[in-house]
């Protein structure tokens, strides 16, 4: 690995009690291109802009995918990931799926690693508190016929995180556009599939609610995910959320509360949701908690669930009454190296 270090550090700048999500990048980046067939030396180097044209193939055609990971600092300064190798074996299934070239094991994990080494000081410490980290492989040739690009950037930047849309949201089951379809690419995690959310978002948020949940493209009668994250729901004492397929994430945080819960022995089925058993729920009181897991959320709770034109008010559980709470903090307490690691989830 090539290593250059800046010699202008902006760690002084950074108020760790004072800023938002995503905005402000460590220190430094990794990068690495592709071209005439094979990667490149994967370097390591200040963070800032690089050269593109607009006629790069990535933002013309969108040959763009991304992970979502994050390093966590415990108490004694110690320095954790998670699962990192669930990250690394599905940004190539979303690079496969999109054509582009697969990242090696040893580019991801030993630029993950140093960077996040590197720029330690950046991850700030406490309660929610991480370094967001942001894997991402895009087109970088210039070349405007729609075909597969020859050259490629895989890169690494990280931003220091603490708990986002944290306060429970009101979500709008949607009735009408789909995040995914059958022989789509639902289960990558493609740049395009956000885009093409943002504007179904934003109706829904005229509308008065925060968030979408996604039902399949097909009858809408299912649920799939919600806004960036996958959906769990608890009808009594049971706790559902779709299986995986090729219209739904593969999320690291969905299965983490999967094995979470089965350890905890509490009822988890994974299962297809229908609206209508949740509409149901809700009129018999049954229905007690709806909620998304990401890694950049951790968990968000919702409040309100619209469904045509009605927007039907969900329990506000107390933490010690809350699967979701309790899940979350024990997925938590474990990430931060606060509980032990019966999975070997900490590297
Ligand atoms: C994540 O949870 O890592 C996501 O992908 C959400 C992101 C779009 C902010």
């Amino acid at each position: 690995m090539i290593i250059q270090k800046t010699e202008n550090s902006r760690l002084s700048t950074f108020d760790p009690n004072n800023f938002s999500f995503g905005n402000t990048f460590s220190d430094h980046m990794i990068i690495c291109e592709y071209e005439d067939g094979k990667w490149g030396d994967v370097k390591l180097v200040p963070y800032g802009p690089l050269l593109f044209t607009p006629a790069m193939m990535g933002v013309n055609y969108g040959q763009a995918c991304f992970e979502g990971m994050k390093a966590y600092k415990d108490n004694d300064g110690q320095v954790f990931l998670f699962r990192p190798e669930k990250n690394f074996e599905r940004i190539n299934k979303s690079a496969k799926r999109l054509a582009m070239p697969e990242v090696t094991e040893e580019m991801f994990l030993d630029g993950l690693k140093a960077l996040v080494d590197t720029d330690r000081n950046w991850i700030p410490q406490g309660e929610g508190m991480s370094l967001y980290i942001r894997p991402l492989i895009f087109a970088t040739e210039e070349a405007l016929k729609a075909r597969v690009a020859n050259k490629y950037m895989f890169a690494i930047v990280a931003t220091p995180a603490k708990s986002y849309y944290a306060d429970p949201v009101s979500v709008k089951i949607s009735d009408h556009y789909s995040r995914a379809a059958s022989g789509g690419v639902g289960s990558a995690k493609a740049a395009g599939n956000y885009a093409a959310s943002f504007y179904p978002t934003q109706l829904a948020m005229e509308e008065g609610y925060d968030q979408i949940i996604w039902t399949d493209d097909a009858t809408h009668e299912y649920f799939e995910e919600s806004g960036t994250m996958n959906v769990f729901v608890r009808i009594n004492d049971t706790i559902y959320t779709p299986p995986t397929s090729e219209k739904i994430l593969d999320g690291v945080t969905r299965d983490s509360f999967i094995q979470l819960a089965n350890k905890r022995g509490l009822d988890i089925r994974v299962e297809p949701i229908a609206v209508q058993a949740v509409l149901d729920a809700h009129k018999n009181g049954t229905l007690k908690e709806v909620w998304g897991v990401g890694t950049a959320v951790v968990t968000t709770v919702f409040k309100a669930l619209g469904h045509k034109g009605e927007k039907l008010q969900l329990p506000s559980l107390p933490d010690d009454e809350s699967y979701a709470a309790l899940l979350k903090s024990d997925l938590v307490n474990l990430q931060n190296n606060i509980s032990e690691d019966p999975f070997g989830w900490r590297v």
